[in-house]
């Protein structure tokens, strides 16, 4: 099976998505590590309770050492895949290059609408009747790589942020570990692989 690596900044609901799933049938990745760089994130409790490898950075300690730190661990963790799961941090071009336009995201909105933060409030200001979830590359652009898969999620008349941003992460959910398991499991189909690391042009 393919290694994925999780890095998060939070509450890891994503990531225990992902765990979760790698142990269904069929799941075409395992979870090699999960890191970040908030070592007090609260999803890196339960990665260690669920005897996954973890590896607690800290960004703002290591300060300018964090992505040489970062890449060293991911490559003793030989992972294939970097899965992001709430990381707030943007993550520097040549780090990206380093991975070859394997990292990807999950985003709560139907890219490319409503990029970057405040989603949901962004979604409800422009009266969307609905929204989503998107897995993406992750590309120097934020939030503009290639869309890997989408769900969407209807907005209902009396939403608030908060009630649609808990629908949307059921969505989201679900969608993450099936399009990273799709992903990985045609790693064999190296034309499919070079047109994608074609399109990127890190
Ligand atoms: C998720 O909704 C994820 O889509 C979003 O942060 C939340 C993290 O929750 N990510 C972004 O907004 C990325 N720009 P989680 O820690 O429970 O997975």
């Amino acid at each position: 099976r393919s290694r994925i690596a999780i890095l998060i900044s939070g509450r890891g609901s994503n990531m225990a998505a992902l765990i979760y799933a790698s142990r269904a049938d069929g799941c075409s990745y395992e979870v090699a590590l999960v890191t970040g760089d908030k070592p007090q994130a609260h999803g890196l409790e339960v990665a260690v309770a669920e005897s996954i490898a973890v590896e607690a950075l800290d960004a703002k300690a290591l300060g300018p050492a964090y992505w040489d730190k970062l890449h060293e661990v991911l490559k003793a963790a030989d992972v294939d895949l970097i899965a992001l799961a709430g990381f707030m941090r943007i993550i520097p071009d040549d780090f990206l290059a380093r991975w070859d336009g394997r990292v990807v995201n999950i985003h709560p909105s139907l890219l490319p609408k409503h990029k970057g933060l405040a989603t949901h409030e962004a979604c409800l200001a422009a009266r969307d009747k609905v929204t989503g979830a998107t897995v993406h590359l992750v590309t120097p652009d934020l939030d503009s790589g290639e869309i890997l898969g989408q769900v969407e999620v209807a907005v209902l008349s009396d939403d608030t942020a908060e009630a649609l941003a808990e629908r949307v992460l059921i969505a989201e959910h679900q969608l993450y570990p099936h399009i990273v398991s799709q992903f990985l499991g045609r790693t064999n189909d190296f034309d499919w692989i070079t047109e994608k690391v074609g399109e990127l042009a890190l």
